[in-house]
């Protein structure tokens, strides 16, 4: 597993990746359409939103991207696998590197309740509960009970940068 910097010709690849329905149901995020896709792309590009973001590599092949964005004074963080790489430890090794790239801290994440392989994935990397709620799923139809983790470390003292993007 490698963490590297996104390429324009990995975007098409993690459309696909956004668009399983079984993906959807567990993270409770809706697929895009393209168009909506590339605009979210370029609105990260602009920089209106401070983003830090790498593609996840196994095995020569892309296997998803992780990423970590500020939103309303904190920093959120998300990553996907593609279906075909789930259960090799892959978001598990791309989150423990990433955790060394960045340095914003804490760190939030916020995961649907059913995600046990994200709720597991975060505890194997030093996360813990902060708190939970519901949040409508369009993918559901219904409210979906989430669990906050956080994460903080020994790095907290550094400050986030003013912008901080690599796309
Ligand atoms: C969630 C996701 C990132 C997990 O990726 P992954 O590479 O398969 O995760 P890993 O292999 O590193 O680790 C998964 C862990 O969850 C465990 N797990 C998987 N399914 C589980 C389940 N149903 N119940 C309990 N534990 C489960 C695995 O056993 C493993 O833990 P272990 O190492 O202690 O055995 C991947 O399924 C994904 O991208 N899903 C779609 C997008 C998504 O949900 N993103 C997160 C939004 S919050």
């Amino acid at each position: 597993m490698l963490l590297r910097d996104v390429r324009d010709d990995d975007l098409r690849i993690f459309f696909e990746q956004e668009r399983d329905p079984i993906a959807n149901l567990l993270a409770a995020y809706p697929a895009r359409d393209l168009e909506a896709f590339m605009l979210h792309w370029r609105k990260k590009a602009s920089g209106d939103t401070p983003c830090f973001i790498k593609t996840i590599m196994f095995d020569g092949c892309l296997a998803g991207s992780i990423e970590c964005w500020a939103n309303d004074g904190k920093w959120l963080l998300g990553y996907w696998i593609g279906r075909e790489f789930w259960g090799k430890g892959i978001a598990t090794a791309a989150l423990r590197e990433f955790l060394t790239y960045v340095k914003m801290r804490p760190l939030h994440a916020h995961v649907p309740s059913h995600n046990k392989a994200s709720l597991r994935v975060l505890e194997k990397c030093g996360f813990t509960v902060s708190g939970q709620g519901s949040i409508f799923s369009e993918v559901h139809g219904h409210d979906v009970e989430e669990i906050h983790f956080t994460y903080h470390s020994e790095k907290s003292e550094f400050p986030a940068p003013k912008f901080f993007q690599e796309i």
